[in-house]
């Protein structure tokens, strides 16, 4: 399929910073576009980040900056990660850019000129908390706050006129919606009538985004908005060679969590402007950290990226590739990190260069050998390499990365079984170029395995490409010349000591009787001062049990004394007494920040006494 591929990533919501979540889908895209690169084919990799709506506004509100100065200052850090991953995209696209509000307000006028957008009265639920509609059925949760019965006029889009073909557009593109228990589940879905979405957020509520261009008291719903990005960037209505080039997509890369979206609104929204359908949407996994998806802080608890400074790149790249069966869940754990990499990367990949460039140094003073002629043994390994290229191919265009990972590894374990076999260490004492022959061979097959796993590890892998100096970077068998020098090279893969990793690891968690150590436990406030000399602290009595104890707390600015006296709370009563302002403090009460938005853990007094260990 030389030719050329587009895909795409979610653009991120920049309401916080980036995740690894984030970073996966990212490096799995980098990953297919460097494999179809390498393929000779013509590749547009396309990234970048949604800016608008409720959510961004609401971030940039807590930062107390405006939102497009929020979305500025969020930018660089995903710009920033991408590059330490080692990211080639082609383009990365903010929806704040002026080449994509003109291309979203084009569409729109478009989709109303066809009388695909009408107005309507819109009666429902409102959480203003939440700031949006709600269901009956989440009101009835107890979970919203405010909650207000809310007329609205909105516009709306027809998506409803569009079931039909969409369900027959799914049904004759076998591709359109992978892998297939997804296509089934967006199946099932489209079996109920399909709504009308509704496209507008009146200005009142939610301005930060784009105008309608039929009528300026709206801003556009955030998703119809951001699916438009990936016309845009193909140059839609600006340079229509490069449009027609690239659209439509090859892949959409998503998450689950946003199927519906672009799965059904997508295409319905391309129908509506007589514009090609997206060939494929395919929608990945959850990465885990035990049962929770892994998408924000991890408090305490080893974030992947955090590997990326103590082991590299490159391995976290393959780790995430590797273990991810493309369309299932996965889960990150230390251990299963670090046998990946001890087993694959140390024990295999780099103990094969090391055993080779040694050997060639040793015995043909770092010069490669001449091949000479194949005997069976040899025969065997040039055909699973010939085989291995193929097969790699077709799982790449299958999207079976995992697969294609797994079977490279195969590859070079069975080159190094041959070494072993074949023993040039040994045989080089009896017939010398018969050890040339042998070590020509497996620094022949790590060139063509070193290739295939290029685009999962571009970095680690110019560290053996450089020490072969290769120039040919062709899959065919025979691209190594002989008679060049062997360069020195760092050890690939250094192997990671378990015990020390185990040592560091008891740093980062903490065992249970750690928490038993902090001496948690009930406390009711029985008298509260203000700390002379300060307005922030207050000196509180607090009695646990059988014991009354002083504590210092900087509450002052968030609790009246009136407020706390005879209230429960939470204190850490292991805790070295300490002198503050001239005050002794023995213990702290436990709160939800020091600062802004203080509050103390209070617990229920009527159902349990002070001086109780919380767990
Ligand atoms: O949804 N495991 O942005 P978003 C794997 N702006 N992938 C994960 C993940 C996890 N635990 N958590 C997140 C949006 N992701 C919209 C998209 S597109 C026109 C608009 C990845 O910042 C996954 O790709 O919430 C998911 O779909 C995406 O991050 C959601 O990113
Ligand atoms: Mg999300």
């Amino acid at each position: 399929m030389a030719g050329k591929f587009y895909i795409t990533t979610p653009i991120y919501y920049v309401n916080d910073k980036p995740h690894i979540g984030h970073a996966y889908t990212t490096i799995l895209a980098d990953v297919l576009a460097r494999y179809h690169r390498a393929a000779g084919e013509d590749v547009f990799y396309l990234t970048g980040l949604d800016e608008h709506g409720q959510k961004v506004q609401q971030a940039a509100e807590e930062r107390g900056v405006d939102p497009k100065q929020h979305c500025d200052d969020m930018a660089p850090q995903f710009l920033e990660l991408w590059e330490k991953l080692h990211i080639q995209n082609d383009d990365f696209i903010r929806t704040t850019e002026g080449r994509h509000v003109k291309v979203v307000q084009d569409i729109l006028q478009t989709v109303y000129d066809a009388g695909d957008i009408y107005e309507d009265e819109y009666e429902g639920l409102y959480s203003v908390s939440e700031e949006r509609f709600i269901t009956e059925k989440e009101a009835e949760s107890g979970d919203f706050r405010d909650i207000k019965k809310l007329k609205e006029k909105n516009y709306f889009f027809k998506m409803s006129s569009y079931q039909q073909a969409l369900i027959e557009h799914i049904n004759n593109n076998p591709n359109f919606i992978q892998p297939e228990h997804r296509k089934n589940e967006v199946l099932g879905f489209l079996r109920k009538p399909l709504g009308d979405l509704c496209i507008s957020r009146p200005k009142s509520r939610l301005n930060w985004g784009i105008d309608l261009p039929f009528d300026t008291n709206y801003v556009t719903y955030v998703w119809f908005d951001a699916l438009i990005n990936y016309v845009t960037a193909t140059g839609f209505r600006v340079d229509n060679d490069s449009y027609t080039k690239w659209w439509p997509v090859d892949y959409h890369l998503i998450g689950k969590d946003i199927l519906t979206t672009h799965a059904v609104y997508w295409p319905t929204m391309l129908l509506s402007a007589k514009m090609p359908l997206p060939k494929s949407i395919f929608a990945h996994g959850w990465w885990l950290m035990g049962e929770s998806k892994m998408s924000k802080s991890l408090g305490n608890v080893v974030d992947p990226l955090d590997l990326i400074e103590e082991y590299g790149v490159d391995p976290v790249r393959y780790y995430l590739m590797r273990e991810m069966v493309l369309g299932q869940d996965a889960s990150f754990t230390m251990e299963s990190f670090i046998r990946r990499y001890n087993s694959d990367l140390a024990n295999d990949f780099g103990n094969l260069l090391s055993r080779v460039s040694k050997l060639i140094e040793k015995n043909f003073d770092s010069v490669v050998p001449e091949p000479g002629e194949n005997t069976d043994a040899e025969n065997l390994i040039q055909n699973a390499a010939e085989k291995v290229v193929e097969s790699i191919h077709k799982l790449i265009e299958e999207m079976k990365i995992h697969d294609a990972l797994e079977e490279t590894l195969q590859f070079i374990r069975g080159v190094n079984k041959y070494m072993e076999q074949q023993a040039p260490w040994k045989l080089v004492k009896e017939d010398k170029s018969a050890a040339g022959r042998v070590l020509y061979t497996a620094a022949e097959a790590l060139r063509i395995g070193t290739l295939l796993l290029e685009p999962v590890m571009p970095h680690r892998t110019e560290i053996v490409l450089e020490t072969l100096s290769v120039s040919k970077r062709e899959l065919n068998w025979g691209g190594l010349n002989a008679g060049i020098k062997l360069k020195q090279h760092p050890p690939l893969f250094p192997r990671i000591d378990v015990k020390k990793e185990k040592i560091e690891k008891k740093e980062k968690f903490i065992d249970y009787e750690d928490v038993e150590k902090l001496g948690l436990k009930t406390a009711e406030i029985l008298a509260v001062k203000k700390v002379e000399g300060s307005d922030k602290l207050y000196k509180l009595q607090v009695k646990m049990g059988n014991e009354e104890r002083q504590i210092v707390s900087g509450i002052a600015d968030h609790y009246t004394s009136e407020e706390l006296i005879g209230k429960m709370v939470v204190v850490v009563s292991n805790l070295e007494s300490a002198t503050i302002r001239g005050v002794e403090s023995k213990g702290m009460l436990l709160a939800t920040s020091r600062k802004k938005d203080l509050s103390l853990i209070i617990v229920d007094g009527d159902k349990v006494a002070s001086g109780k260990k919380v767990y």
